[in-house]
């Protein structure tokens, strides 16, 4: 969603902000803006701008060296179309507090009426000029009873009194022109940290913003502030209660969130997956005495073991992964497994019994619906797991137990390295409770083994990119596409229309490969491409059925096959040829020539591969 980065130091601070911003823009992209206090001319100066941060860089004027206080916005619309007006930072109506929100703010517009009653006024159709306000009016109207005590400055005061009014979520970064060296943070449901350099200070929803000049870092919790000045910070709750909070190191490198020679962020994840996949899989794997070790979640393996259920819960991509989880677990651990969309479970009053055990999977761990199914989940008394990538999360940090995935920063929009590490960590889960289970010695041994190959079977798809890039400027300008699979790789047909939607805009379903005959196949007309996922597995010989059921009406067929399947040729009009894999193991290979093939659709179509339209990388928002 959207990015926010602040500063405070002894540098200027429009470029950290601009370069900070940078680095967020794959958040969000939909208009930005920075906000910079100026202690000579005594007020605030804003600029703004729809588009991305380079139209943004334009408006620019060389950077003030007195400025050293700011905060900067990257926003992706919820409230109000994106242009320059709603851009962030907004301005109070006196003009003398600027804020940066990520978030939604649900009670809005009663707050903007009553306010206007107030005499506030609204320039903007955001919920965050309300807190603006809010702050604005409570700052400018305090006395009597209200006055803030004990030498508390008016400014935290006013911030403090009107956050406990919000209902909502929100990550703020938030100035004063009448306290023109104090910047302000604070958070609930959207991530904040607030990052200790030397001699300067930085706010930001995302560590890629700032690990460029600090790695020491506090995580704020909700309804937790941090006051900054040249002299210090504290950390209080909203309530003003001092609490101390605990300095972490982050593990950053910023060669991860650069681009290394590769045209987009997508193309360079999809190609680190070997590596990724061996970061996931190293030291997990106990070869010598047959078992996965999962460190996160050692006190918790008896509730694993004995669960009668599990529940998945995720969102996009991420839900992708889960479904193959629950094939995978179902299988090779016997236990009754479900997956749920998060924004469905979450508003379903779920049944959840001493015996369910909840899984949460997410990138980012940031997810509003998958952190809201966590809550409920604990609220009913479930244990909760957390398939996470980001160290720190919300989400890594609310659930019991966690196996993160070990795959550094994905920048691109589209999820290619998390999914292939979220499988892969599904699969060892599976793996470890069939051994708690009922797993041989030896088919454990197997699977364990056969996990082990998968990187190096991953490197060998990567190979057949000019290929299918050859595929996909056959194909690309047809506008509506299948892509069909059965058993475990059902999902990956999934995760490959997917794909194929979100960067590249054309039409794509879907579907376990059966399904078509219900609908889907009235869709298939001459020339059609209907991408198919017929691996040798256990329904080989079913899904033979249904591409022909396509060739029959027309539609073109892409098939990506097991390497020496001479059989299959006589049904494809294009073929990829992926290395044999054991049936449950397959998706994490099969996926791959998908995301090539979505990828490549894209470039040729010219789109923006790493910022496709309206998409966010990570939706904190419900
Ligand atoms: C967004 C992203 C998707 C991602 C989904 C869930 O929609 O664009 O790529 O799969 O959120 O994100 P999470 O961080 O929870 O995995």
């Amino acid at each position: 969603m959207c990015g926010i980065v602040a500063y405070l130091g002894k540098k200027p601070a429009q470029p950290i902000l601009i370069e900070g911003l940078k680095r967020l823009e794959y958040r969000g992209y939909d208009s930005a803006g920075v906000a910079l206090i100026n202690p000579d001319k005594g007020g605030i100066r804003v600029i703004k701008s729809s588009g991305r941060i380079s139209v943004l860089e334009e408006l620019l004027s060389e950077p003030d060296p007195k400025e050293v206080v700011g905060i900067g916005h990257t926003r992706w619309a919820t409230h109000g179309e994106p242009n320059t007006i709603n851009a962030h930072p907004h301005l109070d109506y006196t003009g003398k507090i600027a804020i940066a929100h990520n978030g939604i703010i649900e009670n809005y517009s009663t707050l903007k009426t009553w306010l206007i009653t107030k005499g506030c006024k609204f320039v903007s159709e955001t919920d965050t000029e309300v807190i603006a306000n809010l702050i604005g009016y409570l700052y400018s109207n305090t006395d009597g009873e209200d006055a803030p005590r004990d030498g508390q400055n008016r400014f935290e005061w006013a911030v403090q009194h009107a956050l406990n009014e919000l209902v909502g979520t929100y990550g703020l970064a938030i100035v004063c022109t009448d306290f023109p060296d104090m910047l302000i943070g604070a958070k609930k449901g959207s991530p904040l940290i607030f990052g200790l350099g030397k001699n300067e200070y930085l706010i930001a929803s995302d560590a890629a913003a700032i690990v460029e000049h600090t790695t020491q870092v506090i995580y704020l919790a909700d309804n937790e502030m941090v006051t900054i000045t040249p002299k210090g910070f504290h950390t209080k709750t909203i309530d003003n209660i001092e609490i101390h909070k605990e300095l972490k190191q982050i593990e950053f490198s910023l060669s991860a969130i650069e681009l290394d020679g590769f045209k987009h962020y997508m193309l360079k994840e999809i190609y680190e997956q070997p590596k990724a996949l061996n970061m996931c899989l190293g030291g997990r794997l106990d070869m010598r005495d047959g078992r996965i070790v999962l460190g996160g979640i050692s006190k918790y393996w008896r509730e694993f073991t004995r669960a009668k259920r599990i529940v998945i819960n995720a969102c996009g991509t991420a839900w992708h992964a889960g479904l193959i989880g629950e094939y995978l677990i179902e299988q090779l651990a016997r236990i009754n497994t479900e997956t749920h969309y998060a924004s469905e479970f979450r508003y379903r009053n779920p049944i959840i019994e001493d015996d369910t055990v909840v899984i949460a999977i997410s990138q980012s761990g940031e997810t509003a619906d998958t952190l809201a199914a966590v809550e409920q989940a604990k609220e009913r008394g479930a244990v909760t797991l957390g398939i996470v990538n980001v160290v720190g999360s919300t989400i890594a940090r609310t659930t019991d137990a966690g196996v993160y995935l070990r795959v550094g920063p994905e920048i691109g929009v589209a999820s290619t390295k998390a999914f292939t590490a979220q499988v892969a960590v599904l699969a060892m889960l599976a793996i470890e409770l069939g051994r708690r289970r009922h797993l041989s010695t030896e088919q454990v041994r197997f699977y364990i083994e056969e996990l082990s190959k998968i990187p190096a079977k991953i490197e060998e798809v990567l190979s057949l990119s000019e290929h299918i890039k050859k595929i996909a400027e056959a194909t690309c300008d047809r506008e509506n596409w299948l892509f069909l699979g059965r058993g475990f790789n059902y999902p990956v047909a999934l995760e490959g229309a997917l794909k194929l939607k979100e960067i590249s805009y054309i039409h794509a379903e879907g579907l376990p490969a059966a399904e078509m005959k219900h609908g889907p196949i009235a869709l298939i007309t001459k020339g059609m491409p209907a991408v198919f996922i017929a691996t040798k597995c256990s329904q080989y010989e079913k899904i033979i059925g249904n591409i022909e059921e396509v060739r029959a009406r027309g539609g073109r067929t892409i098939i990506v096959a097991s390497q020496g399947d001479e059989n299959i040729k006589q049904y494809a009009d294009f073929l990829i040829s992926v290395p044999d894999v054991p049936e449950e193991l397959q998706p994490m290979v099969t996926v791959v020539p998908l995301q090539i093939l979505a990828y490549h659709a894209a470039v040729l179509r010219g789109h923006d591969v790493d910022k496709p339209r309206n998409l966010a990388k990570s939706v904190t928002v419900e």
